[in-house]
């Protein structure tokens, strides 16, 4: 009789609503071929144990904080991207590209903190623990208490951490480990919503952090990025372009700090190192006096970031010009180039333009446009724009330009690496904290601006 009371659903892989019903393109996000047969089974879902503390409600004053200590972590560029420090009892989804170093920088993580704090589980659905092993010699980790665990069994995963009490727990992936009260496949939202779920429930429970890895479908998100991204407390993405050596950490959900802070690292022979200065690493091979190469000052989070955007503008043997942007929005480009040929008269019509952030890095910011135009200009005259010269500013259809904020920090990293000028929209006010080293010079409008940065 049981069987007769499971039901099948549709369950949307995106965004998880569930329909009776199938649909090409799925009611309530509107993404095509998504929807996933599902069987429910009666009362799958995770019920209290008998025994379990209940909660009541308490005065502030009365309510410690001292079990909130963070487990501190010798890494301080993944210390910053969590607001300081691992967090008792929280759950943390790494998300990337596969190959990205997810999995490396975990095992670092979980092998740092194993010297510091005690034993830590590092569970695999991916890998043999001899495959784990052989990794861990290449990042010449030794600790004793770095516990391996092959697994994908959640059930079994939760009774090794119930009786182990590690102070950390890794599950590597989120989408290899099932319950095998749910019908549906390992990886399926339903799946992966559940075992974050009850992964949850034994974080908060037992005052352990759990960091989950998370593969990144097709589209850029985590699969089922909704249903996860609600249910953990903090969500980092490692990016990167994999052709290059440089890595970004970037928090995009954090309960315990701030987000948008970003960590710095180099994917090398010994895994993932830190980078404590990354402009100076992406400026490294910079030549000073090439034309069509550019400074920009963007911020990551709190942090600014030097950045050498390059251009290269040449005579197109095609009818239509290309535009090419690597590491900077397509449209913002076409946008600049608009600009460029309309309000400062470049003839860029015959021209290809090609437009390359230097390190694999992609800028968003609109901080960078007067950087990116700038480089352009400087490749289409063929003169080099001032070598100790920084550019920061957003461009706006008119060839105006606009101020951005936070210009007292970007101003001061520029000056800590030496730059002796920036260039700034007009409307900038010197703040308290500006750095005295650093010329600031200022344009209105981007024709003013390339008239001061380019030398002839
Ligand atoms: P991995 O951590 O397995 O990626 P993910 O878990 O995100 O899928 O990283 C694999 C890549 O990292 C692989 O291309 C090899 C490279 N790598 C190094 O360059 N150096 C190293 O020391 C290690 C361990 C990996
Ligand atoms: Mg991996």
């Amino acid at each position: 009789m049981a069987k007769s009371r499971e039901k099948i659903v549709f369950v949307c892989q995106e965004c998880g609503a569930s329909r009776p019903r199938w649909h090409g393109q799925c009611p309530a996000c509107g993404a095509w071929n998504t929807m996933v047969e599902t069987v429910i089974k009666p009362e799958p879902r995770v019920r209290r144990r008998a025994g379990a503390p209940r909660n009541v409600p308490q005065r502030l004053p009365a309510i410690s904080a001292d079990g909130l200590e963070r487990l501190p972590l010798p890494m301080p560029e993944f210390s910053r991207v969590l607001g300081g420090g691992i967090v008792p009892g929280s759950l943390v989804l790494v998300g990337g590209d596969p190959g990205i170093g997810k999995s490396t920088l975990l095992l670092q993580v979980a092998a740092l903190v194993s010297e510091t704090s005690g034993d830590v589980l590092y569970v695999s659905g991916e890998e043999s623990v001899q495959q784990i092993k052989m990794r861990a010699d290449r990042l010449g980790i030794t600790t004793d208490h770095l516990l391996l665990l092959t697994e994908t069994n959640l059930e079994t995963i939760i009774s090794h951490i119930e009786q182990l009490r590690p102070c950390m727990a890794v599950i590597d992936s989120i989408q290899t480990v099932y319950l095998e009260d749910l019908t549906s496949a390992a990886g399926s939202v339903s799946q992966v919503r559940e075992s974050a779920a009850r992964l949850m429930h034994v974080a908060k429970g037992q005052g352990l952090p759990i960091f989950l890895v998370g593969h990144v479908t097709k589209a850029g998100a985590i699969a089922g990025p909704r249903v996860l991204e609600h249910i953990v407390d903090t969500v980092l993405y490692l990016e990167g372009d994999r052709f290059h050596a440089y890595r970004l950490l970037r928090s995009v959900k954090n309960r315990f700090g701030a987000t948008a802070e970003v960590g710095v690292f180099e994917m090398g022979n010994e895994g993932l190192t830190e980078v404590a200065n990354p402009s100076e690493a992406f400026l490294a091979e910079r030549l000073p006096q090439a034309a069509g190469s550019a400074i920009a000052v963007t911020m990551e989070g709190t942090r600014p970031l030097l950045l050498e955007i390059q251009a290269l503008a040449s005579t197109t043997s095609f009818g239509l010009p290309r535009r090419t942007a690597n590491g900077i929005d397509f449209n913002r480009l076409l946008l600049l180039v608009a600009v460029l040929a309309r309000r400062v008269g470049l003839r860029l019509s015959d021209q290809d333009v090609f437009v390359n952030v230097i390190g694999g890095l992609r800028v968003s910011e609109p901080a960078a446009d007067l950087a990116v135009a700038t480089a352009i200009a400087s490749s289409f005259r063929n003169a080099p724009v001032a070598a100790d010269m920084a550019l920061v500013g957003e461009v706006g259809l008119s060839g105006e330009l606009r101020s951005v904020s936070q210009l007292d920090r970007r101003l001061n990293e520029a000056a800590k690496l030496g730059f002796r000028r920036c260039l700034v929209p007009k409307s900038w006010r010197r703040g308290v904290t500006a750095n005295a080293n650093i010329e600031v010079l200022t344009a209105r409008s981007l024709a003013e601006a390339l008239d001061l940065a380019l030398i002839r």
